[in-house]
């Protein structure tokens, strides 16, 4: 099985930070790449342009966190998906819970965006999962279904199963939960869509996790900033694809 292993760094790096840790971790995810897999990094846009000149020839792909839903206009502060594109991004996140909070994204809005990104030849990543409450009221796979029914487009590359509550937590969902979830995602997708879990994965359950039936791979937000949480990561993605 081929691994797609994305790196969110959020709102983190700077031009020295981010060569240091793509120098430490470009042969381990070199070696997941010669198996067949896939390493995406999505630093800040900021960094974009220069990490995908500087590491060209390198395993990585490039993805931004975020775009805009039109091709450019008078929208301060944003990003269009053919901006991101430009700059060397192949790939875009969208619907990360924390742009939902923080930005009060709606999944008619993240729908836009689906469409936005497609448009501007983007591979898509996009990120579903319920809140603890929902969870606790027995809601969670509605509200993924239903989150996924609202923007999931057959084109989606991988849709991204992050339990809110798990994200920047250290909680980890049961790996019953994770299979069951991703069952149940599987279920209401394209066979070429890929299914990653993401919140809380680490080098202490990565391995785990990756070997869940259903997971093709991870979406790793804080330990994708540590060289060597990030390199065990990968490691264990490779030894799930050999
Ligand atoms: P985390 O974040 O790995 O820090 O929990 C994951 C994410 O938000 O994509």
């Amino acid at each position: 099985m081929t691994m797609l292993v994305v790196a969110n760094w959020k709102m983190h790096g700077t031009r020295t930070m981010a060569e240091t840790l793509l120098e430490s971790i470009a042969k381990p995810a070199a070696d997941v790449v010669n198996a067949g897999g896939t390493v995406v990094i999505c630093p800040p846009f900021t960094l974009i342009d220069r990490l995908a000149q500087g590491f060209g020839n390198a395993a990585f792909g490039w993805g931004g966190q975020d775009c805009h839903v039109n091709t450019q206009g008078a929208h301060t502060g944003d990003v269009a998906a053919a901006m991101l594109k430009d700059c060397g991004a192949g790939w875009v996140i969208l619907g990360h819970s924390e742009r939902r909070a923080d930005h009060a994204e709606t999944n008619a809005g993240i729908a836009t965006k689906v469409k936005a990104a497609h448009g501007a030849g983007l591979r898509i990543i996009l990120c579903v999962g319920e809140t603890l409450a929902e969870r606790e009221s027995g809601n969670a796979e509605a509200i993924v279904l239903s989150q996924l029914a609202a923007a999931y487009q057959p084109y989606v590359d991988a849709v991204a199963y992050e339990p809110v509550w798990a994200i920047g937590t250290g909680k980890v969902a049961q790996i019953t939960d994770i299979e069951a979830m991703h069952r149940s995602i599987r279920g209401a997708i394209a066979p070429s869509t890929q299914v990653l879990y993401g919140g809380s994965v680490k080098a202490a359950n990565a391995k785990e996790i990756l070997a869940t039936h259903g997971v093709d791979g991870v979406l790793v937000g804080g330990a994708s900033l540590q060289q060597n949480e990030f390199n065990a990561i990968l490691h264990a993605a490779l030894s799930q694809q050999i």
